[in-house]
């Protein structure tokens, strides 16, 4: 797909990126025909969400020199995936979750067939978008590895069956960079090619992503601990309950603590060789370690 042309790098706030994103998300749920599945996908998809990975494709390409428009399909299509992955985490297969973003799951709103149908055709959408987006194929690659990563990590996490040897410190590590620090990467990574980014900038952008991504579930494991349901629009305390390999399980809520700041001395660090045009990049890294939900 050629550039977009007639456009700068300058980045919008997130409510104008945002916008973008649903409505991009919009026109691809209604491509589909069938009414219960649409409106399941409407449920997902459209439904509230902070849009962190789109925004974080959307601020990688501009940061390294292009228009955020370029990103558009490839942040879309990294959406489409977490939500897929939100679904089917929640089903009672996994998760058994009742809520999701303040509202019923998908299973629970729309039966257990539908989720999972909704799952599976969020994913191909996911792909699609991915196909059409600019520098396609190496977007299609990068989405593939991710979400390869993101089942892996997922059925660590409900199956077991780990690598030999691993310490339970380990096996959450293994858990936490899989099915959810994939994908936080994977989506900047997606960025900052869509923005044509030359290896040393993706280097960095990889370095980058890869501890905020790491540090977004360890932001997570510590808030199903420390916050109510109500605040975070799904059941909170489910982790400890089910006995789930969480890092607060291991190392404790301060533990938690300390190493989301770790984290995102890290991540900035890896900023660092980045002028001001990765200013975003850094005020989100403080936003994802202090967020409450
Ligand atoms: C929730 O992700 C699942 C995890 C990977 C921890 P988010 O916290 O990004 O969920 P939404 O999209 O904002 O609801
Ligand atoms: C998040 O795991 C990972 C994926 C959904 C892939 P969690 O199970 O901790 O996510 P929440 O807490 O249900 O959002
Ligand atoms: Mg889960
Ligand atoms: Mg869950
Ligand atoms: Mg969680």
């Amino acid at each position: 797909m050629p550039a977009v042309p007639g456009t700068t790098r300058e980045c919008p706030s997130d409510s104008t990126l945002k916008a973008a994103i649903d409505e991009r998300l919009g026109e691809i749920v209604e491509t589909i025909r069938h009414g219960l599945l649409r409106d399941a996908l409407r449920h997902a998809a459209l439904s509230g969400g902070k849009r962190v990975r789109p925004i974080l494709s959307l601020r990688c390409c501009a940061m390294v020199g292009t228009s955020w428009e370029q990103a558009l399909s490839a942040g879309c299509a990294f959406e489409l995936i977490h939500a897929f992955s939100l679904v089917h985490d929640d089903l009672p297969a996994l998760d058994d979750d009742d809520m999701r973003r303040g509202r019923p799951t998908v299973h629970k709103a729309f039966g257990e067939s539908i989720g999972i149908l909704c799952g599976d055709l969020l994913q191909s959408l996911a792909f699609e978008t991915a196909a059409g987006s600019v520098h396609g194929p190496a977007i299609t690659r990068e989405l593939a590895s991710a979400t390869n990563a993101m089942i892996e990590g997922q059925a660590w996490d409900t199956d077991g069956g780990f690598p030999e040897g691993l310490s339970d410190a380990e096996r959450m590590e293994l858990i936490h960079r899989n099915k959810t620090g994939a994908l936080i990467r994977g989506a900047a990574r997606a960025g900052a090619i869509a923005g044509a980014a030359d290896e040393k900038a993706l280097d960095r952008v990889d370095r980058w992503s890869t501890a905020i991504g790491f540090m977004f579930q360890v932001v997570d494991d510590l808030l199903d601990e420390t916050q109510t349901s109500d605040h975070l629009g799904k059941t909170a305390g489910k982790d400890r309950d089910a006995g789930k390999l969480t890092y607060t399980a291991i190392h404790g809520l301060d533990g938690a603590r300390s190493e989301i700041q770790r984290l995102r001395t890290e991540a900035l660090d890896a900023l660092s060789g980045f002028s001001e045009a990765a200013d975003p990049l850094r005020t989100m890294t403080q936003e994802l370690a202090n967020r409450t939900c």
